[in-house]
């Protein structure tokens, strides 16, 4: 089962930037583009390093231990040596301003 959890609000987060938010299962970049919030798994699928504190510009992280490139918005992986795409989550932003991620619960 999944259910939306309440993690921060549209405000909070600083717009051309990226969060880190950890869950009891799994560790989730936010990034925040104006009005929209992108969601992906902070693990890296080339050697599972943590994204965070890579360089984030122009829709795309950079991973900090060998520079693969994935895109925030589709995870896609876009530079070796990393191949597969890293996890999306989906995520939104409410009537209310407040961010919402929809997380595994079992
Ligand atoms: S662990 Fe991310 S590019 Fe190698």
């Amino acid at each position: 089962m999944s259910q939306w959890i309440e993690i921060s609000t549209l405000a909070a987060l600083a717009d051309s930037a990226y969060e880190r938010f950890e869950f009891e299962d799994i560790d989730v970049l936010v990034f925040r583009e104006g009005s929209r919030v992108y969601a992906i798994e902070d693990l890296c699928t080339h050697d599972g390093a943590e994204l965070c504190g890579g360089l984030y510009m122009d829709g795309e992280i950079e991973c900090p231990r060998h520079g693969a490139r994935f895109c925030i918005k589709t995870g896609q992986a876009l530079s070796a040596p990393a191949y597969e795409q890293v996890s999306t989550l989906p995520i939104r932003v409410n009537d209310q301003g407040t961010v919402e991620i929809k997380l595994d619960t079992d």
